[in-house]
C-alpha cells in the first residue's frame, strides 16, 4: 500500500499519451506509473463532449482503483471536453493538456500560427478562450487544422514512410505556405511524428508540444519521486496490437502490458 499515493494514472484516448508519459518518466523516475489507452474508442476527436466524458470518467475510476492519486489527462480532445468534469466529480489533482497556443504566440516572427489538433479539440470553448487570450490582443493569425489521419497512422505504429509524408502535405504544408512559421502539435499523437513532420515543412518551421510542460507541472505536485518504478499500460483495444506498439512507440522504457475491458 506504500505507494499509493504517490502513484499516477494517465489516460489517452489510445498511445498518443506514451509520448505525455516518456515526459513525465525523465522527471519523475521511480514512481509508479499506471496508463490506460482507450484504444477501442480513439479517435476521441469525433467524439461528442458527453461520449468523452463518460469515457474519461469510467477510465478515471479504473486508475483510481489501480492506486493511480494524480491523473494526467494526456489527450488534447479529453482535457477540452472533460478536465473541470472530473475535477468537479473526483477529488484528486488532474494535470491536463493545452494545445501550446501562448509559446507559440511568442516564438512566431510571421505573425501566423498553424495549429494542428482534433476537430474535437478545434471546436471546444477551451480553445476559443486559448485564442481570445494570446492571439487577438497580439494581432496574429491563426490557422487551424484537425488531421484525423495523423492519429490513425500512430495508432498502427506508422510514423514515417510515404503514408506520413503524403499526411503532412495534406495538413501541415498548406499552413506553412499560407505563412505560418510554428506549427502547435496540437494532440499527443502527434509527437511520435515529430521527425516526419519536420521533414516535410523544412528545418525553418519550429514545431511546439506540451509534453515538457506538462510533465513539469505533474512531477511539481508529486510529493516524492518514490517506489519501483513499474509501469503498467492497459489498453481496451487489442493487446497483441499495444504489445507491437510499444516498443516502436518507447524504446527506452520496459512495461508490464495489459488488456482492460472498460
Ligand atoms: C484523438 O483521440 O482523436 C486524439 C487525442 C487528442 O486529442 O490528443
Amino acid at each position: 500500500m506504500d505507494n499509493l499515493d504517490t502513484s499516477v494514472g494517465i489516460l489517452d484516448s489510445g498511445v498518443g499519451g506514451l509520448s505525455v508519459l516518456l515526459e513525465i518518466r525523465k522527471k519523475l523516475t521511480h514512481i509508479p506509473i499506471h496508463y490506460i489507452g482507450d484504444s477501442a474508442w480513439c479517435p476521441y476527436g469525433n467524439k461528442s463532449a458527453e461520449q468523452i466524458q463518460a469515457r474519461c470518467f469510467a477510465i478515471t475510476e479504473q486508475l483510481i482503483e489501480m492506486g493511480a492519486r494524480t491523473i494526467v489527462v494526456a489527450c488534447n480532445s479529453a482535457t477540452i471536453h472533460a478536465v473541470e468534469a472530473l475535477r468537479a466529480r473526483y477529488p484528486l489533482p488532474f494535470i491536463g493538456m493545452e494545445p501550446a497556443v501562448k509559446p507559440a504566440s511568442k516564438l512566431t516572427q510571421s505573425g501566423t500560427i498553424g495549429v494542428l489538433a482534433t476537430e474535437a479539440s478545434i471546436a471546444g470553448e477551451k480553445f476559443h478562450k486559448l485564442l481570445q487570450t494570446h492571439i487577438s490582443p497580439n494581432g496574429l493569425k491563426v490557422i487551424t487544422q484537425h488531421c484525423p489521419d495523423f492519429v490513425t497512422l500512430v495508432e498502427r505504429g506508422v510514423l514515417n514512410g510515404p503514408e506520413v509524408e503524403d499526411a503532412v502535405k495534406r495538413y501541415a504544408q498548406p499552413t506553412v505556405e499560407a505563412g505560418a512559421d510554428t506549427l502547435v502539435l496540437g494532440c499527443t499523437h502527434y509527437p511520435f511524428l515529430r521527425a516526419s513532420i519536420q521533414q516535410v515543412v523544412g528545418p525553418n518551421v519550429k514545431l511546439i508540444d506540451t509534453g515538457e510542460a506538462v510533465a513539469r507541472q505533474t512531477a511539481s505536485i508529486i510529493p516524492l519521486d518514490r517506489g519501483h518504478g513499474e509501469i503498467s499500460i492497459h489498453t481496451t483495444g487489442n493487446l497483441a496490437c499495444l504489445q507491437h506498439l510499444f516498443p516502436i512507440l518507447c524504446p527506452s522504457l520496459t512495461a508490464e502490458l495489459a488488456k482492460i475491458t472498460i
